[in-house]
């Protein structure tokens, strides 16, 4: 059993994996310590709302008011596991800050870019900085933006590597402070991707007034309940995480269902199962699951379903009673206290409780956990997967 180390976010950081069995575990294990210091870096730790001005916010990010004020559409430009951590904050930019936001995998926007638009916001989100595929779409965006001065565009990196290519190829940048991140298969660096989107999105919301102050205030209660919550989490889910890798290892396939804003998470569980364990897996809106993959189903191919309480675990656990009448082995995420609706769970995985809106935060961890122990349990190089590299350079 370990427990969550004291971390620096130096380039200095020694390569040492600190008692821990791998690069992948030990960086999961800093996301409290990385959440709490993004928090510090972006959440005035003393706001409280009073102060009625629409420039006062709890967030310090260094975005012109003129930004906040006009945008009229955001677009995304990630790949991977970044581009999950997009999926996930347009959820929040539409539905906290009201802002139409597309997002696109970097690869696919150099070849069919959006309509352009006046006064958008493109947002390139890369841990790395270096990856050539969304560099080469933020420089699309750039090269497209509008000559007529009125039409006015923006750009904006997110990254954990503030001295990358791409600082040099944007008009702002929000460094996502995760520390040096060795395992190829990203957790941390997503973690501190949502964190620094979530502050964005809320400074949006309460700067446009979509959001009230007292709308916002359990949020941001919310997220400065985080980094604890995580810490609860890994130590209580370590050894169930474990259990389960061992009953699951030789499943043929793997199918991960989130619906609203976990359904990025779904398709980043599935993501993080194929990059590490090899396993075949696949993240769906559960809702669309049922028209036509479902018939994949038997008892060979198992089931995680996300399920936090809030406006979709009624629909969720719909789903899952279907999945379960197709004999596949379900496994349940879930911060639902309702202990007679979880008996139809093979097995079930708890989070700590929050806003549903934040529950992406929470969610993905046991998805972490349970692809490195899998990988684990089937013997394979968890840090260094077969085929990929940490950067795709070109
Ligand atoms: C994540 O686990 C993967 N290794 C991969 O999908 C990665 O997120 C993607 O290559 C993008 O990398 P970047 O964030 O450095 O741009």
């Amino acid at each position: 059993m370990v427990g969550h180390k004291p971390i620096q976010n130096t380039d200095a950081e020694l390569p040492d994996r600190q008692g821990f069995a791998h690069f992948m575990l030990k960086e999961i294990y800093e996301q409290p310590e990385v959440v709490r210091r993004c928090l510090a870096a972006y959440l005035k730790p003393d706001w409280d709302g009073q102060d009625a001005s629409v420039l006062s916010t709890p967030f310090n990010l260094a975005l012109p008011e003129q930004v906040s004020a006009n945008v009229a559409e955001i677009q995304i430009v990630a790949c991977g596991t970044s581009r999950h951590a997009g999926l996930v904050a347009q959820y929040w930019l539409e539905q906290l800050a009201g802002i139409p936001t597309r997002v696109r995998s970097a690869s696919e926007f150099v070849s069919g870019p959006f309509p352009l638009r006046a006064n958008t916001l493109t947002i390139a989100v890369t841990q790395s900085g270096e990856t050539a595929d969304t560099l080469a779409a933020i420089a699309v965006a750039k090269r497209r933006s509008p000559s007529d001065a009125s039409l006015q565009s923006w750009s904006l990196g997110i990254t954990n590597q503030p001295e990358s290519s791409l600082s040099k190829a944007v008009d702002y940048i929000f460094p996502t402070l995760a520390g040096v991140e060795i395992g190829v298969a990203a957790t941390k660096t997503f973690l501190s991707q949502l964190v620094v989107f979530c502050c964005l999105a809320l400074e949006f919301a309460l700067r446009r007034r979509a959001l009230s102050v007292q709308d916002a205030m359990p949020l941001i209660g919310a997220l400065r309940s985080l980094p604890d919550q995580i810490e609860t989490l890994l130590n209580q889910q370590h050894e169930p995480i474990q259990m389960l890798a061992k009953i699951i290892a030789d499943t043929k396939d793997c199918i991960v269902l989130g619906r609203g804003i976990n359904h990025a998470i779904a398709l980043e569980g599935a993501l993080k199962l194929k990059e590490t364990t090899y396993l075949h897996a696949e993240g769906y809106a559960s809702g669309e699951f049922m028209h036509g993959p479902i018939a994949l189903l038997d008892a060979t191919v198992s089931v995680i379903a996300i399920a936090p309480a809030g406006t979709v675990y009624a629909s969720m656990l719909a789903n899952a009673r279907k999945v379960k009448a197709n004999r596949a082995p379900l496994i349940g995420i879930t911060n639902a206290s309702t202990q007679a609706d979880h008996a139809m769970f093979d097995h079930l995985l708890t989070v700590p409780a929050t806003d549903e809106r934040l529950s992406p935060l929470l969610t993905v961890i046991p998805l972490q956990l349970l692809a490195y122990a899998i990988a684990v349990q089937r013997s394979f190089d968890v840090d260094r997967p077969r085929n990929i590299t940490k950067t795709l350079l070109t």
